[in-house]
């Protein structure tokens, strides 16, 4: 590694085991500041540097005897950074900047993230933090009295990243991409002064992945953005944005010279953790040189945390930076690792956001957009307002009866407001400035995509109006089709590079696309054509677009289940309750078995309604209609006679205890109305497979219904059938569940557990790979009673399921 350059100057005869001090070896220039050099002057240098640098990362790595401090170190990183960002055209082949894993020439490499990037779930308010607490007791099975500790610290606006060092050395940075895999902005972190290239002091791991937030200080935005205006570029919007256009810079060399900073404040990957608390944790971080919050607090309960957050709000305008909220954890690692997560974010840990910000403009029209589920979504298009740093021009209305109870007309001048990334949405109406001429917003009832008629379906249950106006149109709508096209391809489902909304408007609107099924044989059908007709033959692609396309879709024939099912997108199956699905099914073909059979066994309206009859309740509901039914033709004669009414006809056979006679009485006018109805509930019992899909944990009956009414739509099960003709759905392979002996096993849980709660229990039994149902059947392998187990151990004796003891369970399943 020596460099070959008759100008390398030799190191300075630095001390062997150099105090932390030890001030930077010269290079040849270095008295001249970067911007006083000239090209020859430049090249001696950065020839020097990499010489130099290059001995030291030897005298580190294989010789692990360092001759200069690590101060001293980054400084000649840094200086090599500076150098080449003013002169792009001398970096040198063995430029020390590529070291470190650089860019592909055209966009960031992957990363795989060793343990999943999480996010957050948010409180919005006092009530939501006190009751995090309470659950996360609650969890734990902690009484009032038991200590229980939190961190609280600024939630920063900025870019997370992750940077793994090994050995001490920083080797590779990657942002949070979907939270699975990243993109590697290696050799951009590294000109990030606030993040060290080495870690200093006795107990840094082997391997640590240091997770924090890289963000802009306010000074440093304006400056920038100054500096931008002056030079006709592009100027950022706020902090956060300026961050992350910073970081992810093809050239790092761009970066270089962005002000960015850094905060740790979690870890990924670790070999060995230096405490056995959150707060224990960052204050090892700080010890090893890595920027930590300095307002970082540790507190006792609810009411403590929620002073913080007041403290901190009363401040946040002289924090020089910006954040959003305050995130609180729980300190203590073990408690962390018991709590484990739920979907995406930790339940250890939340988000309390700050208050929304508002804004005043003008409402220039209301457009009715139509979603995936044929939903009419009323936006907002303003007059461009910034509201917190961003500009909104479009903002949700959220539904009709939304925009009729705040009377909200085109023309109004409106309060806007967002919150952190949710949505804007229009607040209210400032009613003084309206203008004389203004007409109620008429709500379309016809859709405006595809003209079909636009309903809203009346609850069964509750006889209520949905909220959501929704078109009927199903596939035949463009709009829906084009969504739920865009669903299927989307990050969190089947993931489909480079087919983005504006391909699939094009694709869908020239007829190449109509289902998901035909994005597996785009390709075929274009190479048919001829050459000058191909996609790549268009303006704006070229071929290597086209060809990058196409793999990408070959690269996703085979799709995980749980993507799989949430790709369909069905209503109310989102990412959880997909994953909860291809959970308990583990293959497609079970699933769809199940559901099919859920389709036959689906209560009928008549059920419905009886058994929601208000003050009635399921069990009385039923047994009332089995034995109405069972008397029909007994009924029917005696309705005929004399002064008998409902409640006669009820009491006097004795078919009903009498106040449910009473309760029939009023919801039927008369009594063969009645009789009618409880043959129909008795017909339209939901059957064991449809019992069974409501009964699995986390799915229930809107979850339950939602599927039988995909499944019983023809059209959408001919899409399903063409789409299984091109792809492979992969059977689901837990990403937590270990291997154990009650993989693949139906639990109850009934009773109070001693050990740990219902819900820890839960998680336990689901990270096992077993499946948690709430209620016992034929197909339950285990009951595990607690103490005062009731109606389910009994039901479980008479089925015959095998009974544990909490005891007995732990013990199966391998101890706590
Ligand atoms: S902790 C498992 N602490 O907020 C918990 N996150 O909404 C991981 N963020 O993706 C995050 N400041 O980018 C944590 N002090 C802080 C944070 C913070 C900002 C970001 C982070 C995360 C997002 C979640």
């Amino acid at each position: 590694m020596s460099a070959e350059t008759s100008s390398s100057a030799p190191i300075s005869p630095a001390a062997s085991s150099p105090a932390p001090s030890s001030p930077a070896p010269s290079s040849p220039h270095a008295a001249l500041d970067v911007s006083a050099l000239d090209d020859v002057r430049a090249n001696e240098e950065l020839a020097w540097l990499a010489a130099s640098i290059a001995k030291h990362d030897a005298a580190y790595f294989n010789d692990d005897a360092p001759h200069i401090s690590d101060a001293a170190y980054d400084a000649l990183k840094r200086r090599n950074s500076a150098i080449e960002a003013r002169f792009p055209a001398l970096i040198r082949a063995d430029s020390p900047s590529k070291r470190v894993g650089a860019a592909p020439a055209e966009g960031f490499g992957k990363v795989t993230h060793p343990v999943p990037m999480l996010s957050l779930g948010n409180a919005f308010d006092d009530q939501d933090v006190h009751d995090f607490v309470t659950s996360v007791r609650r969890f734990l099975t902690l009484d009032a009295a038991a200590p229980l500790t939190f961190t609280a610290e600024p939630k920063i606006d900025g870019v997370s990243i992750a940077v793994r060092y090994e050995r001490g050395r920083f080797v590779q940075a990657a942002t949070r991409g979907d939270g699975q895999v990243g993109e590697n902005v290696t050799a951009n972190v590294a000109t990030i002064d606030a993040i060290p290239a080495k870690l200093k002091g006795k107990d840094v791991p082997d391997v640590i992945e240091v997770r924090g937030e890289i963000y802009m200080g306010d000074d440093d935005f304006a400056a920038l953005n100054a500096a931008q205006a002056d030079a006709g570029q592009k100027v950022f919007a706020n902090p956060r944005n300026a961050a992350a256009g910073s970081l992810r810079q093809l050239d790092a060399k761009i970066t270089a010279t962005r002000p960015l900073r850094f905060f740790a404040y979690t870890w990924g990957e670790v070999s060995t953790l230096p405490a056995d608390t959150q707060a224990g944790v960052v204050a090892a971080f700080a010890s090893w040189g890595l920027p930590t919050n300095p307002d970082m607090a540790v507190c006792e309960d609810a009411d403590a945390l929620i002073a913080y957050y007041r403290a901190i709000e009363a401040r946040r305008s002289a924090l020089g930076y910006d954040i959003d909220g305050i995130v609180y954890k729980v300190d203590a690692l073990a408690y962390q690792d018991r709590l484990g997560l739920r979907s995406r974010a930790p339940r250890w840990a939340i988000a309390h956001k700050f208050a929304a910000e508002q804004a005043i403009t003008t409402l220039n029209a209301i457009e009715i957009q139509v979603g995936r589920t044929g939903a009419l979504t009323p936006v907002a298009k303003l007059a461009p307002v910034t509201v917190g740093g961003v500009v909104v021009s479009n903002a949700t209305l959220h539904n009709e009866d939304e925009i009729a109870r705040k009377d909200i007309r085109v023309g109004d001048t409106v309060v806007v407001q967002r919150a952190g990334d949710v949505i804007p949405q229009v607040v209210q109406v400032v009613t003084e400035k309206r203008p004389g001429e203004s007409a109620a917003f008429v709500f379309p009832t016809r859709c405006p995509v595809c003209g079909s008629e636009a309903v809203r379906p009346v609850d069964v249950k509750t006889g209520d109006q949905d909220v959501v106006r929704r078109c009927t149109g199903g596939l035949i709508c463009p709009a829906q089709a084009k969504e739920r096209l865009k669903h299927f391809v989307s990050r969190n489902a089947v993931e489909i590079d480079g087919l983005g909304d504006k391909q699939i408007d094009l694709f869908y609107d020239e007829g190449l696309l109509r289902q998901p099924a035909d994005i597996y044989t785009l390709a075929e059908r274009d190479a048919a054509r001829p050459s000058d007709e191909r996609l790549a033959a268009r303006k704006g692609y070229g071929n290597r677009s086209i060809e990058k396309l196409f793999t990408s879709i070959e690269e996703r024939r085979k799709i995980p289940l749980d993507r799989f099912i949430f790709g369909l997108g069905i209503r109310h199956v989102g990412e959880q309750t997909a994953r909860d699905l291809a959970a308990a099914y583990t293959s497609f073909a079970r699933f769809r078995e199940a559901v099919e059979g859920a389709v036959a066994g689906m209560p009928s309206a008549a059920y419905e309604r009886f058994v929601h009859l208000p003050g009635l309740g399921l069990k009385t509901a039923e047994s009332a209609f089995k034995a109405i039914a069972a008397s029909a033709e007994d009924l029917q004669r005696l309705a005929g006679s004399e002064g008998a009414t409902i409640e006669t006809l009820l009491t006097g056979l004795k078919l009903v205890p009498p106040k449910a006679a009473g309760t029939l009485a009023r919801a039927f006018d008369e009594a063969p109305v009645l009789i009618e109805a409880a043959c129909e509930a008795a017909r339209g019992a939901p059957g064991a497979d449809y019992i069974e899909l409501t009964n699995l944990d986390g799915i229930g009956a809107t979850v339950s219904d939602a599927l039988v009414a995909f499944f019983r739509e023809a059209h959408n099960v001919e899409a399903l059938d063409a789409l299984l003709e091109q792809v492979e759905v992969t059977p689901f392979a837990a990403r937590t569940a270990v291997a154990s002996n009650v993989s693949g096993k139906t639990v109850v849980f009934t009773g109070t557990l001693q050990t740990m709660g219902r819900s820890e229990a839960k998680a336990r039994a689901e990270r096992l790979g077993a499946k948690v149902a709430s209620s016992v059947s034929k197909k339950t392998d285990y009951v595990v009673a607690g103490a005062d187990a009731g109606s389910k151990l009994t039901k479980a004796e008479q089925l015959g399921v095998e009974v544990l003891s909490e005891d007995a369970w732990t013990a199966l399943t391998g101890g706590a």
